[in-house]
């Protein structure tokens, strides 16, 4: 933290694999979420830089580019202009989105390999390959497919069987065959390799993920779990020819892996170093990235969040910080790690052949976004798996938007159109009603603040919507419609105070729904400056339910929230799934 009180924070959200648009689930898992606290974070007024990419290399790539009959280079283009454009639609504040393909973090992963290797971190070995005769190739991860050695499920992948959910071996299949020709004329054969020692790092990342005693919860127990199973060194390389180059330290092809590159797995987490690199050229200042990377340039003072689906963590609590520590250079490390379970469709997977549950494009074609931001915010998958079901986004959005926030903003802001010509009364004097909503939010907003530092994703929008109801609660206490046929001074008072608290709604709603809130803080007339959610300006409810200048004039917003109907959810439950 700086003499200012400003803060350093840098966030990053799992990279989405390249292929195919991703589902509610995947957004609520990663992105949202870190979106919301980016977003958060900058209202506080701190110095956030919020880093994500597509993780393009892989064999899911490869294998789904040709299936589509093009370049794997031009595929990862199209998907890249996709996955952007529905994060725009989700109106996910990256900094910047890059790209895991890109120079930057081929030479950094590259670099990385080196260090290590230097380091005694990474050697040479022989290991046994599935190798396809008839396709001329070794057959990787999920260039495999047979029966699964543990459940005998007959379309397991090389890497992982998708029925038991078991990492595999390539060669533990039984009844192996080509996933490209589908030729069972394959053998296995010995091949080279470059393997990660994370077994010589055991201590070494155990002590450090044992000092993290604030990580949340999820991501703390994962971590030990996998360190209690004991680390096990990997092969970082593949048979592949889409991927990250194996390079000598000059730079040149290394020999013997002419024909291979990086396991994907090795070269995403750079990536978050390399987006960063990316951002820092997009901007035209080189090497900004440095100062959010490099603590002995500067990012000794950065607060490092990453967010991500459970099935991630132990590549960020254990590979890449073997990666990083294992290089013995003063790279940043993560200091949080904020990690979710899975949001299931009524309690089963998402699946786009199965037409079971809504992806990021199509949802909004449905509904705005902040619909859905909405709810699966308040829906966070964060002590358990949470299920989405149509009824239940019905009655959140329902009660909670249209109800709550949506009423109340339109019921105030049309009232005073109507009795007080559009402008914030200047009369009367606040009474008992307006020193309960005071001490109301005296107690809310530091709380509020408090779930969104501690990432408890639940409680901040159910904290929300506490201060949203009360403020419903106010205008039942001062009911200035009632006041307004005995004295016109009473009701003013009730009218302002209800102008300023819609105002106040709106900005602690910028975070979760920033289009509605923007709407609302437009119609209200609040300039961008007066729009944070700083210690300062949260800081003084007394000041805040009186900001408005008197006589300031406001409009009604249009229609804030429209509510879901019952055909909808009979309908949308017809295309995309739901009971029975
Ligand atoms: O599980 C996934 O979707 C991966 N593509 C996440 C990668 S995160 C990072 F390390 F790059
Ligand atoms: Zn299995």
């Amino acid at each position: 933290m700086t003499d200012t009180g400003k803060r350093r924070i840098l966030v990053t959200s799992a990279l989405p694999y390249i292929n195919g648009v991703k589902h509610l689930g995947n957004l609520a898992g990663s992105m949202l979420p870190a979106d919301v606290y980016a977003r958060f974070q900058r209202l506080r007024g701190h110095d956030v830089l919020y880093i994500c990419a597509t993780d393009e290399h892989g064999t899911p790539a490869e294998l789904a580019a040709q299936a589509a009959g093009v370049s794997v280079r031009a595929y990862c283009d199209e998907q890249h202009e996709i996955q952007k454009k529905a994060g725009e639609g989700f109106a996910l504040s990256y900094d910047h989105f890059g790209r895991s393909s890109g120079e930057e973090n081929a030479r950094l992963t590259q670099h990385f390999a080196h260090v290590l290797e230097a380091n005694g971190l990474i050697e040479e070995r022989a290991m046994k390959q599935v190798y396809s005769i008839d396709d001329g190739r070794f057959l990787p991860d999920r260039y495999v497919e047979g029966t699964c050695p543990h459940c005998e499920f007959e379309k397991a992948r090389g890497d992982q069987c998708d029925n038991c959910g078991r990492l595999l071996d390539p060669v533990d299949l039984i009844d192996p065959y080509s996933a490209v020709s589908g030729s069972k004329n394959v053998e296995v054969r010995e091949t080279r390799h470059l393997f990660l020692r994370q077994s010589q790092m055991q201590d070494t990342i155990r002590a450090w993920v044992e000092a993290s005693e604030d990580w949340p919860q999820l991501a703390r127990s994962i971590a030990l779990k996998w360190l209690d199973e004991g680390l096990r060194d990997r092969a970082i390389t593949r048979d592949l020819s889409w991927g990250v180059p194996v390079t000598s330290p000059d730079g040149s092809p290394r020999e013997g892996f002419e024909n291979k590159v990086f396991y994907v797995w090795f070269d995403a987490p750079v990536e978050y170093i390399g987006a960063t690199e990316e951002w820092s050229k997009k901007i035209g200042k080189p090497d900004e990235w440095r100062k959010w990377w490099r603590t002995d340039e500067g990012a000794d003072d950065v607060e490092y969040i990453q967010f991500m689906g459970k099935d991630n963590v132990a590549f960020h609590t254990v590979s890449f910080p073997v990666t990083i520590i294992g290089s013995k250079e003063p790279w940043k490390l993560v200091d949080q790690l904020k990690a979710f379970n899975w949001v299931t469709w009524y309690g089963g997977k998402f699946s786009t052949s199965n037409k079971r549950g809504v992806f990021m494009d199509q949802a909004l074609d449905l509904l705005p976004a902040d619909y859905w931001r909405w709810y699966l915010i308040a829906n966070a998958p964060e002590g358990s798996d949470a299920a989405f079901t149509w009824e239940g986004f019905q009655a959140s959005i329902n009660s909670d938007l249209a109800n709550v926030l949506g009423n109340f903003v339109n019921r105030i802001t049309k009232y005073c159109a109507s009795k007080f010509d559009g402008k914030v009364p200047d009369a009367g004097q606040p009474d008992d009603a307006e020193a309960w909503i005071i001490t109301e939010l005296e107690t809310r907003l530091p709380q509020l603040v408090q779930h969104y530092e501690n990432m408890d994703f639940r409680k901040v929008a159910a904290e929300t919507r506490a201060i949203w109801a009360a403020g419903n609660e106010y205008l039942t206490k001062a009911e200035p419609w009632v006041k307004y046929k005995s004295s016109v001074d009473d009701a003013a008072v009730g009218v302002r105070t209800g102008l300023n608290l819609a105002a106040l709604f709106g900005i602690v709603a910028q975070p979760i729904i920033p289009e509605a809130a923007k709407m609302i803080l437009d119609a209200i007339g609040i300039p961008e400056k007066n729009r944070t959610m700083n210690a300062e300006g949260l800081g003084d409810v007394a000041g805040l339910i009186d900001a408005l200048p008197h006589g300031h004039a406001i409009s009604p917003p249009d229609v804030l929230f429209r509510k879901i109907e019952d055909d909808q959810v009979a309908e949308w439950s017809e295309a995309f799934g739901g009971e029975g």
